[in-house]
C-alpha cells in the first residue's frame, strides 16, 4: 500500500512549519556529481524522520538478508523456496541500493538502530518453524509472515518515496520505487502461491484428522 498521507498533510501545514519547502534543501549537483543534498541539521524536521525511516528499513533489509535463508530452509514445497530465494537477491540488491543512497546522502550508516517491527517478525517466523513440521501446514504459515513482511516494507519505501518528493530528492524517490515495486511484485507472488498451498494444507489437516481418527478407534 503506497503512502501518500504523509505529503498530503505536510502540504497543508502552517508557512512556519514548512522548513523543508526550504530552497537551501532542493536537489543540488554536489562534488560527486549526484544531485541530492538533505539537511540533517534541522530537530524536528521531515528530513530527520526521513532519514529515521532510511536507517529502519536498511537494518530491516540487513536483517532479512541474515534470516531468509533459514525460512527458505524451512519451506516445503519447491515454488515457495524459488519465490523466496528470489526475494533474498532482491533484497541484497536493496541493501546496495540504500548503501549507495546513504553515501550520496552523506548519512553515516554505522549509528542505524535494530529495526524493532522486522526483528518481531523474524521471530514469528522462526516460531513458526519450531511450532510446525515442514508441510503445507508450515508453508501457509511462513507465507503470512513474509506477506506481512512485505507489506511493512512496501509501506517503509511508499512513505520514502512520498517524502523524498516532498523533500526535493526526486531522484532518492525514485531509487525508493524501484525497492517498492520488487516489494509488491513479491507480496503479489506469494497471494498466488497462498491460494494453492493453503488448498494443500487443507487436504493435509483432512487426511491427518482422519489418520487420527481411524488410529483412535482400533
Ligand atoms: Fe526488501
Amino acid at each position: 500500500m503506497e503512502n501518500k498521507n504523509i505529503a498530503t498533510r505536510s502540504n497543508s501545514g502552517k508557512k512556519e512549519d514548512q522548513d523543508w519547502n526550504d530552497t537551501s534543501m532542493k536537489d543540488e549537483k554536489s562534488s560527486k556529481g549526484s544531485e541530492v543534498a538533505l539537511d540533517k541539521s534541522k530537530e524536528n524536521s521531515l528530513q530527520k524522520v526521513f532519514e529515521k525511516l532510511l536507517k529502519d528499513i536498511y537494518t530491516a533489509e540487513l536483517e532479512l538478508v541474515d534470516a531468509l535463508p533459514k525460512v527458505i530452509e524451512a519451506a516445503h514445497e519447491e515454488d515457495l523456496e524459488d519465490v523466496l530465494r528470489d526475494h533474498l537477491e532482491d533484497t541484497k540488491r536493496q541493501v546496495k541500493r540504500l548503501e549507495k543512497v546513504f553515501g550520496q546522502l552523506d548519512i553515516e550508516t554505522s549509528d542505524a538502530e535494530i529495526s524493532e517491527p522486522m526483528s518481531g517478525l523474524i521471530a514469528e517466523a522462526n516460531k513458526i518453524i519450531k511450532e510446525f513440521k515442514i508441510g503445507p501446514v508450515r508453508d501457509s504459515a511462513l507465507i503470512i509472515v513474509a506477506q506481512k513482511i512485505e507489506h511493512y516494507e512496501i509501506a517503509t519505501y511508499g512513505s520514502l518515496r512520498t517524502l523524498a518528493d516532498v523533500l526535493y530528492l526526486e531522484a532518492i524517490g525514485d531509487v525508493m520505487d524501484r525497492s517498492l515495486e520488487e516489494e509488491k511484485q513479491a507480496d503479489e507472488m506469494l497471494s498466488e502461491l497462498a491460494e494453492e498451498i493453503n488448498d494443500m494444507a487443507c487436504r493435509y489437516n483432512e487426511r491427518d484428522y482422519k489418520s487420527q481418527k481411524s488410529s483412535s478407534k482400533s
